[in-house]
């Protein structure tokens, strides 16, 4: 901090800045916020709030307090040149939780109603018939019961989906059934007819949507990705697709962001790509969480969201 002014690092290539900068000097007054991609002087910065890690990577920082992410995630960060003991902090607020819930409902929605069955009908000038199922007979399962998840989780019951959910821990939760453990995700994978993944990327579940997964399920799954790309083998969901283990799959994150365009996942006919829009945060809204997490790192306290680098999230 020079000058007693708080020196703001901003670096992302899904916010805008402008709004950023704005709505914190609202919460905190004057503040330098710088937002270009080489920064000028690092070892000034106080707080890097971050969608990515810049180019010069973060060994220049040597005063930060405190790394907060833009996103529920960290897994987009690359954290090597960090110095220890920076704590770092994951983005939760309701716009984000919001977006995340919209783009649950939504591709739930699509598949529930065989919309995507129906845009293939349409592109083939076929006129076919398929009945509604009732919300009551339709399984959805849910790997991961953090924030992101439970709200998915309580909106989708509250459409009169029949919802499971799987998670590191039991949770008790009114209107969701809920599994744990391994046993806990064959036996969720055996009943559902829509998986959602939202889970944190740490070892124990990178690779968690592969093959052993798919050849668990009851019945031709639709599979949901909005967790990380790295949680889907995606060779495995090709195989899986071509032995009708799964029906159709939608996936907001790839392993490699962009999607190359020689990719295989690109033009399979079961596949819908969108690309990592699920969820965005709004910094009118999410900017009080941010600048009370900016006070919190300037007195030393511990952050709201604060990862927890033991766990991975
Ligand atoms: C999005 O992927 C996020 O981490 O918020």
């Amino acid at each position: 901090m020079k000058d007693n002014q708080l020196h703001l690092y901003f670096h992302s290539s899904l916010d805008d800045p402008d709004l950023w900068c704005t709505a914190l000097t609202r919460l905190l007054g004057p503040l330098k916020f710088s937002a270009s991609p080489l920064c000028s002087e690092p070892e000034t910065v106080d707080v890097a709030l971050l969608w990515t890690t810049p180019p010069q990577g973060l060994g220049a920082f040597s005063q930060l307090r405190a790394v907060l992410s833009l996103g529920a995630g960290i897994n987009q960060l690359d954290l090597s040149s960090l110095a220890q003991g920076v704590p770092l902090a994951r983005l939760v607020d309701d716009s984000l939780t919001g977006t995340m819930v919209e783009y649950a409902r939504a591709t739930v929605m699509r598949y529930h109603r065989a919309l995507h069955r129906h845009e293939q009908d349409t592109r083939e000038r076929r006129w076919h018939f398929r009945p509604p199922v009732p919300a009551g007979q339709r399984c959805i399962g849910i790997l991961g019961l953090g924030q992101l998840g439970l709200a998915i989780a309580k909106a989708l019951a509250a459409d009169g989906f029949r919802v499971l959910g799987w998670s590191n821990s039991a949770k008790t939760l009114a209107g969701l059934e809920s599994f744990s453990g391994e046993q806990g995700l064959t036996d969720l994978a055996g009943q559902v007819d829509i998986l959602i993944n939202v889970l944190p990327l740490t070892p124990a579940t990178r690779g968690i949507l592969d093959r052993t997964l798919f050849a668990r399920f009851g019945r031709p799954v639709q599979l949901i990705n909005m967790g990380r790309g790295e949680h889907l083998v995606e060779t495995d969901l090709l195989a899986a697709l071509n032995a009708g283990w799964v029906e159709a799959a939608t996936l907001d994150v790839t392993c490699i962001e962009p999607l190359p365009e020689q990719s295989l996942l690109w033009g399979h006919p079961d596949i819908l790509i969108t690309p990592h829009v699920a969820g965005l945060s709004c910094p009118d809204s999410a900017a009080a969480c941010v600048a009370q997490n900016i006070r919190l790192a300037l007195q030393g306290r511990p952050l709201i969201n604060q990862v927890d680098f033991t766990k991975g999230y």
